[in-house]
């Protein structure tokens, strides 16, 4: 007897995107703490910027697109907008996320574009 029959419709390609997707996850998760605990810090935006521009510069190689990163981060505001449900302030919590997902792609990007012209701007 099977329990989830539903499982057999999932390949061995699926499951290994699956566990990519998590193991992704848990990367950008990890960013992020990174960067709000650098928040408070005096020369926070230039060491955010500089590590945010290296690691738009490694996503060219993993092929990963600034459109793709955009969308990447309104799913990861998505995914927990649920805890805030109930507050009053969800649209505005919701839009400070999407500001800062916004900020962390402008400097992704701008490695992304370096590494794309070559170093050319
Ligand atoms: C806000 C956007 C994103 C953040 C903050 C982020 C963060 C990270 C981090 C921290 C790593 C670990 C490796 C490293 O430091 O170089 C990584 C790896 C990777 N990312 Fe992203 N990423 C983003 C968007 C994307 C998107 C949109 C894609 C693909 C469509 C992608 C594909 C990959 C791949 C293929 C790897 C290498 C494999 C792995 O380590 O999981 N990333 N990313």
């Amino acid at each position: 007897m099977k329990l989830f029959s539903f499982l057999k419709h999932l390949s061995k390609e699926d499951l290994e995107f699956y566990s990519q997707l998590k193991h992704h996850a848990v990367r950008v998760t990890g960013v992020i703490t990174m960067l709000v605990r650098q928040l408070g810090e005096p020369d926070a935006d230039k060491v955010v910027s500089e590590f945010l521009v290296d690691l738009g510069r490694r996503h060219f190689s993993y092929g990963s697109r600034p459109n793709q990163m955009e969308l990447l981060g309104h799913a990861f505001v998505e995914s927990f907008m649920y805890v805030f449900e109930r507050d009053p302030r969800r649209l505005a919590i919701q839009e400070s996320w999407n500001t800062f997902f916004t900020y962390i792609v402008f400097w992704m990007r701008s490695g992304f574009d370096f590494v794309q012209h070559k170093g050319i701007q």
